[in-house]
């Protein structure tokens, strides 16, 4: 009885990364030559990463942009042509992961901890792609914790905050290490329950000092592509 119940999850997980792939394929068809593209971060980006890798090798001219040392580094061993964001003043298309979205395409990001480049590339990103499983459609947010980035010498005073906001926040940990970004902050994962308003909430955030970025990605997403099962579902404003 017991193994049954693991078969069934084993082949529940693999129909989900079947469905990152179906995503990641769909969300390439959108790259065209001589433009500037931003790579997020994440296990279903992992898919679109190969895909591009392949495009580049059969001649597609692009350049990117990574929101990640780890996607950095994947890049690069793939062959994809990097440009420092710094010098440019704008990204053409990102295509990008999420950990929970909602249909009018609010997201919530940043369980990979790398929100806040992922938050900037997405401002200056043209048309903002987010490819996703079928388990990350919410009807509310919430249920992930939101990821919040603090700069460590004030990751107190922000717990505080945050209880303020009704929240409760704890400071991430990996393999009983403290979990430290690509800037060398930390992150709190915060539960708020369900976000009843992602604005308001977001505002706040930002008003509180030693936050440097939350993971509510809020008009900030043109697109999302859900693969289901063995087809695509797009979601549009
Ligand atoms: C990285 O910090 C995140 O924003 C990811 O895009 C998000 O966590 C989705 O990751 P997966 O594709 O691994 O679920």
């Amino acid at each position: 009885m017991k193994q049954q119940n693991i078969v069934i999850i084993i082949a529940m997980k693999k129909d989900l990364e079947k469905e990152k792939e179906l995503a990641a394929k769909e969300a390439v068809k959108y790259l065209k030559d001589n433009t500037i593209i931003g790579l997020g971060t994440g296990s279903t980006i992992y898919y679109v990463i190969k895909e591009i890798a392949e495009l580049v090798k059969n001649g597609l001219k692009i350049k990117a942009v990574p929101t990640s040392i780890k996607t950095q580094e994947l890049a690069i061993s793939l062959g994809i042509p990097l440009i420092d964001i710094n010098t440019v003043d704008k990204i053409d298309i990102t295509i990008d992961g999420a950990d929970e979205f909602t249909k009018d395409l609010t997201l919530i990001k940043g369980g990979g901890g790398a929100l806040l480049r992922e938050k900037i590339v997405a401002s200056m990103t043209i048309q903002e792609i987010i490819i996703a499983d079928s388990s990350k459609l919410v009807e509310k947010l919430g249920k992930f914790k939101l990821p919040i980035e603090v700069v460590p010498f004030a990751s107190t005073y922000v717990h505080s905050k945050i209880k303020e906001l009704q929240g409760k926040g704890e400071i991430r940990h990996i393999n009983n290490q403290t979990f430290l970004t690509d800037q060398g902050n930390y992150i709190i994962d915060a539960d708020f329950g369900f976000i009843t308003n992602p604005s308001e909430l977001s505002i706040a955030l930002n008003e509180i000092e030693g936050v440097v970025g939350h993971g509510l990605f809020i008009n900030l997403t043109q697109k999302v592509i859900m693969g289901s099962t063995d087809q695509v579902i797009v979601f549009e404003k």
